[in-house]
């Protein structure tokens, strides 16, 4: 036997739409840690949308050489002069890699070794990113729209924010005479 089925999830333009898309959403509330202006954040509004996630995960967490799809979205803003951000993170098993392709906007990839090696990616429409294993990401939406990019990794990479939420980047992006600048923390 044979069938024809259609498929399970559209990825069109920059949205992904089926029955088994998990959505998230994160607010400078969930990402008091991460930003390095508390006067500035505590000015802010909390539940200020800071990037959304659509993710396709057509096995479980945790299935060796399963692979995940998905989508994220930054918000145009700053936290003083820091741009917003994702959270940011080392993948759980170390040594698993991840590609970004940006699809609209523009903005860094934030990219930490584990020696704490900060450098940085620019991002805009075709970019593509090649992030290898042991090494944190983050992304930073610089311009004055929407940053969305995609992502595809693998399903047994699993996410570690604990280091990042205890040490933070050892380089944090902010605004400087209107430009993006890799400052150290
Ligand atoms: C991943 C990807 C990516 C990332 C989002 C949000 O490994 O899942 O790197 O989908 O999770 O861009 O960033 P945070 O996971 O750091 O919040
Ligand atoms: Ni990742």
């Amino acid at each position: 036997m044979s069938s024809i089925n259609d498929p399970a999830v559209l990825f069109q333009g920059t949205t992904l739409e089926g029955p088994e898309i998990d959505r998230v959403t994160r607010t400078l509330g969930d990402l008091t840690d991460v930003f390095s202006d508390k006067d500035a954040l505590a000015a802010m509004a909390a539940d200020q949308k800071v990037y959304d996630v659509a993710c396709y995960f057509p096995v479980a967490d945790g299935t060796t050489a399963g692979l995940f799809f998905g989508i994220t979205y930054i918000y145009p803003g700053k936290v003083g002069t820091e741009y917003f951000m994702t959270r940011g993170h080392f993948h759980q098993l170390r040594d698993r890699g991840e590609f970004y392709h940006c699809l609209e906007g523009e903005g860094m990839l934030i990219l930490m070794d584990e020696d704490r090696q900060t450098r940085a990616e620019k991002m805009y429409p075709g970019s593509l990113h090649y992030i290898p294993g042991h090494t944190a990401h983050r992304t930073a939406n610089t311009g004055n729209s929407m940053l969305v990019f995609s992502a595809f990794w693998p399903s047994d990479a699993g996410h570690d924010y604990q280091s990042i939420s205890e040490k933070g980047f050892s380089g944090i992006l902010v605004e400087q005479n209107g430009e993006p600048v890799l400052a150290s923390k």
